[in-house]
């Protein structure tokens, strides 16, 4: 647990304090991270899960995971960049992670999923052809209270059914 920020704290803990309270996908990933006791040998499985929260690897999510792992931030950088699997920039402009972890699932994530990919056109894993939108999925966002949830540019959203996602993407893919 990151403690509370404090004068003199080096600028990379005050950084990963921020961002643990701004976007509850961080304290999600810390979990993760703990999950492997820290360990620096788990830097890929990290960045797998990282990924697979965030869509890509931004730079917070990046020096973050180097903060969590007490790695240099240019071992982590030299990693995601080295390995094909992981992407630094969002291929769309906005995203929609649909969460198919067992919660969501039981809960009708099958059906949202079906619904946004029939709106935009498009299969998980893809970008609209304008680079609007990309879709993806998640194992579990841990967010099982409020499932089935999707994580629309960022924000987690609760209790998501086929129609609210559709009207949340509705703006951004051209009909
Ligand atoms: S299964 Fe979707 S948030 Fe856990």
């Amino acid at each position: 647990m990151i403690a509370a920020l404090a004068p003199g704290k080096p600028k990379a803990a005050v950084r990963a304090a921020q961002l643990l309270g701004s976007d509850q996908r961080f304290k999600i990933l810390e979990g993760h991270i703990k999950k492997y006791q820290h360990r620096q040998d788990a830097l890929i499985e990290v960045l797998h899960k990282a990924q697979e929260l965030f869509g890509y690897l931004e730079d917070d999510v990046l020096r973050f995971v180097a903060w969590q792992l007490k790695l240099p931030a240019s071992r982590v950088y030299g990693v995601a960049t080295f390995y094909h699997f992981f992407t630094l920039k969002p291929p769309g402009a906005h995203t929609c992670v649909v969460c198919m972890g067992t919660a969501c699932y039981v809960k009708g994530s099958r059906r949202v999923l079906a619904a946004v990919e029939e709106h935009a056109h498009l299969k998980a894993g893809g970008t609209t052809p304008d680079h609007q939108l990309s879709l993806l999925t998640a194992r579990c966002i841990g967010a099982c209270g409020i499932a089935p949830a999707v994580v629309y540019d960022g924000t987690v959203t609760p209790r998501q059914t086929p129609e609210t996602a559709v009207e949340h993407i509705r703006k951004w893919v051209a009909s």
